[in-house]
């Protein structure tokens, strides 16, 4: 199969500001143990970067909104995934991989885009075009078609997640998300952080203040409806509460099941706690101020497109975007966003991301591999005519190519000429265009926040 080239055009779509919401910050309960000093420089800094936001805008003020969202995932959304995504829809937001705060600041020698050879003062007008996508620097560096693009931290230290912070600010990423849903028994376990935190949240409203007062970004929370038996919709709200006043986070990410810490996968954790959507949207009834992005067992673009019909600012989408990237993201352009289609067909594709897997590939001596880069491309043809095949040609193409190009040619001999060539095109394929036509009647009884605004007086 021959490819044929064409150039990487990346268009970013006018000026839309959506992150209206004035900062509702009290430092009450946070600065209590604080000393007068450290309260006073915190304020300043805080007021300052208000100052900032309000002059400049926020990074994510150039996109269109977050109504849809790649989750970020482990080992999945990675820079190769993300290279794919962003090839296959323009307006989609993009999270990272989790990177644990720890991560990044024991890590600091390696990131190669570096606050010395950055001038921030230069950057805040100028991102894109200062911005030089370092392969190398495999924690933080993505290249600049990937905004809209969304750094997700996690973590239980305050210094390490300032640190880390402020390590991230100069990569220019559009929002830091705070990591307070991950079950894994190394993160929540051992760890400590990721969805125990919900236990905990003046913690989390300590960690969001922080994070804040190092980033220019806006800054948002991706955490559950629960944890074991604190699963009320009460102590959901009270996290919320308790996490937006006490910081100045907006933007709540609600995987809405929540997480059993007794030892079950996370896998399992995915799939076996039920999905409460009324719990979703109970909060935007009952925090009409903040912004809220649903997430779990969502599939299709027209569930997208009921989720958001029902009041949902954004949907996150997870599994399916990565195991039906070009039916789910093929859509999200023009389903959900109402752009033009780019007519854009997989071998179209594949050309650019050749050129892409080709440039990073043995970049750190022996990593990445052809299999590491290829990894995204796996589910490509999901549900299509010699895709079975594809992947029994993959396996052993991975034995000894030594480039995209030379795995391209073995592989893709599989596939129909028709399949490469089509773009997205037909009916979509059928989603539960009622998935929240019941939530209205299953609302839970409204938050009743004078007790919290009581006890944090
Ligand atoms: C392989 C894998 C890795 C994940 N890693 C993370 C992570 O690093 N941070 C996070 O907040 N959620 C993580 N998640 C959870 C997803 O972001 C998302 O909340 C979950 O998959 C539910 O959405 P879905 O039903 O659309 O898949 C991960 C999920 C999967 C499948």
């Amino acid at each position: 199969m021959k490819l044929r080239y064409s150039s990487v055009v990346s268009v970013l779509p006018a000026h839309d500001i959506f992150w209206k919401n004035p900062c509702r910050f009290s430092f009450n309960l946070f600065c209590s143990n604080l000393s007068r000093r450290r309260r006073i420089q915190l304020s300043s800094i805080v007021s300052q970067k208000r100052q900032v936001s309000a002059k400049v805008g926020m990074g994510a003020e150039q996109y269109l909104p977050p109504w849809f969202s790649v989750a970020p995932m482990m080992d999945w959304t990675d820079h190769h995934y993300r290279t794919l995504a962003r090839l296959i829809s323009k307006h989609a937001w993009l999270y990272t991989e989790m990177l644990a705060a720890e991560t990044i600041v024991y890590q600091q020698h390696n990131l190669h885009l570096s606050m010395r050879v950055f001038d921030r003062s230069v950057w805040k007008t100028t991102r894109v075009e200062k911005f030089v996508y370092n392969a190398q620097d495999r924690f933080l560096a993505f290249s600049p078609e990937q905004h809209p693009i969304i750094l997700q931290i996690g973590g239980n230290n305050l210094d390490n997640i300032a640190k880390a912070t402020e390590l991230a600010n100069p990569y220019g990423y559009d929002e830091i998300n705070f990591n307070c849903g991950c079950p894994s028994p190394k993160v929540a376990g051992h760890g400590c952080f990721g969805v125990r935190l919900m236990l905990d949240p003046k913690f989390v409203a300590k960690a969001m203040s922080v994070i804040a007062a190092n980033t220019d970004a806006p800054v948002s929370v991706k955490c559950r409806i629960g944890v074991d038996d604190h699963d009320s919709y009460n102590e959901l709200c009270d996290f919320i509460y308790k996490v937006s006043s006490l910081s100045p986070t907006r933007h709540f990410i609600i995987h809405s099941r929540k997480a059993l810490l007794n030892g079950i996968s996370p896998a399992e954790n995915r799939t076996i706690p039920p999905l409460k959507y009324e719990y979703f949207y109970g909060l935007l009834r009952d925090f009409p101020d903040l912004r809220f992005t649903i997430n779990g067992g969502i599939n299709t673009v027209d569930e997208v497109n009921a989720a958001r019909k029902a009041g949902a600012h954004g949907v996150m989408i997870g599994r399916t975007a990565y195991y039906n990237p070009w039916q789910l993201l093929g859509r999200v352009d023009t389903a959900i966003y109402g752009a033009p289609s780019s007519g854009i067909t997989r071998r179209q594709v594949l050309e650019k991301y050749q050129i892409y897997g080709d440039s990073v590939l043995w970049r750190d001596g022996c990593k990445p591999n052809v299999r590491d880069v290829v990894k995204p491309l796996l589910h490509l043809f999901h549900s299509e005519p010699g895709n079975g095949l594809w992947k029994r040609k993959a396996d052993a193409a991975f034995q000894h190519c030594m480039s995209i190009k030379s795995f391209f040619e073995e592989t893709l001999v599989a596939i129909p000429d028709s399949v490469l060539d089509s773009p997205i095109a037909g009916p979509l394929p059928p989603g539960r265009e009622d998935l929240f036509a019941n939530v209205e009647s299953l609302l839970p009884p409204p938050y009743d926040q004078s007790e919290q605004e009581l006890l944090c007086a």
